[in-house]
């Protein structure tokens, strides 16, 4: 298949690029390079490749169209280029509109317009679904949990918008869906949480299980928000590359897929337990102190996987051990070539 991957030397992007191009498909790569890190992700991937991203801000129209209009049409696009921090929102709400709900617009109208047999698949949030205070939630020893829903949250939960973040991953989410509904497109949305593997260049505000990593190995003292209880499901970013291929195949004209993604109930794991993990593993204490929690912060996010599951028959494979100790293991030696 050809496929366009905007944001392509990103986080989860290098790895689905990576994935892709394994599995002998032909891939275009977009990316502004605006997150900082990411020279290294395209060096990646150029080596290994001979990729190189194209520089297209998504949030101009025209830039994006005329490079599109270049282009042979695509089989699916895997849209991934994106304002991700709920903090730089919050500083410039504008330009994280721009990015997110106007970027994700752009891609939709240029399919819609040229070539609308093309596959869009986008990247939404939990953030959508807010703070969550209306769930009933109960504080044990390591960990936040949310008994009434056991298999976690699937998709009947409302919709809450929460910080700009929110309501931008919220408008290009309801965006994705309306383009399948009144153009008849084949589009889906994934409302993922916390995903986690190589290739990211966490900071404090976003990448938390690659950040507090990088920071209990380095031995820095570490400011928490909130007590260390807060709850997620990580979900693997070799696991979603897979997805992606599931869903370009399984995704039906007028039927949009907006869909939980994570982890699921096997795969959850608290700040504090990420810290008991490291602990024993580098056999000396991780330093941290509490703080207050950030606003809007949900105290659990875990993803029912019942949804996607269903309609593509994907399940995600890499354990919590597993992704763990790989990061583990690349810190270690990224710290020894030092
Ligand atoms: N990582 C997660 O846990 C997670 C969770 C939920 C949603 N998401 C979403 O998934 C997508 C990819 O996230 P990621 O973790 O790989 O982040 P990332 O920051 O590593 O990757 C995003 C990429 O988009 C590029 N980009 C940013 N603005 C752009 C613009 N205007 N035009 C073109 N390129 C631009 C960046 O340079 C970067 O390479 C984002 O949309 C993010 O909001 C990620």
């Amino acid at each position: 298949m050809r496929w366009l991957v905007t944001g392509g030397v990103g986080f989860i992007g290098t790895n689905l690029v990576d994935h892709l191009m394994q599995q002998g498909h032909d891939v275009v790569v977009l990316d502004d390079m605006s997150r900082g890190g990411v020279e290294a992700n395209a060096g990646f991937l150029a080596d290994r490749h001979g990729v190189q991203p194209a520089l297209i801000d998504v949030a101009d129209g025209a830039a994006l169209g005329s490079f599109l209009a270049g282009q042979d049409p695509f089989d699916a696009i895997a849209h991934l280029a994106g304002q991700v921090s709920l903090l730089a929102s919050i500083d410039d709400p504008m330009r994280d509109f721009q990015v997110n709900a106007l970027g994700t617009l752009n891609v939709l109208e240029h399919v819609r317009l040229h070539s609308p047999g093309t596959v869009v698949m986008g990247m939404s949030s939990n953030k959508l679904y807010g703070d969550l205070s209306a769930v009933r939630i109960v504080e044990e020893p390591t960990r936040y949990v949310a008994p009434d829903w056991p298999r976690g949250f699937d998709e009947s939960l409302p919709m809450d918008f929460h910080g700009p973040y929110g309501c931008s991953k919220g408008v290009a989410d309801q965006y994705l869906g309306d383009y399948a509904r009144t153009y008849g497109l084949r589009t889906a949305s994934l409302r993922q949480s916390s995903v986690y593997g190589p290739h990211q260049h966490p900071r404090s505000d976003q990448g938390w299980v690659a950040h507090l990593l990088a920071e209990a190995v380095a031995g820095n003292p570490i400011q928490l928000n909130g007590v260390g209880k807060q709850v997620r499901d990580l979900l693997h970013a070799t696991d979603l590359a897979r997805l992606f291929e599931r869903l370009a195949e399984a995704t039906q004209p007028g039927a949009p897929l907006q869909v939980n993604v994570g982890g699921g109930p096997d795969r959850t794991l608290s700040i504090l337990e990420l810290f008991a993990w490291l602990e024993d593993r580098l056999g000396r204490p991780v330093e941290y102190a509490t703080g207050p929690e950030r606003p809007s912060d949900q105290k659990v996010f875990v993803s029912d996987n019942v949804s996607v599951s269903r309609a593509t028959g994907w399940e995600p494979r890499v354990t919590v051990d597993e992704g763990l100790s790989a990061l583990l293991d690349a810190a270690g030696e990224a710290s020894a070539a030092q």
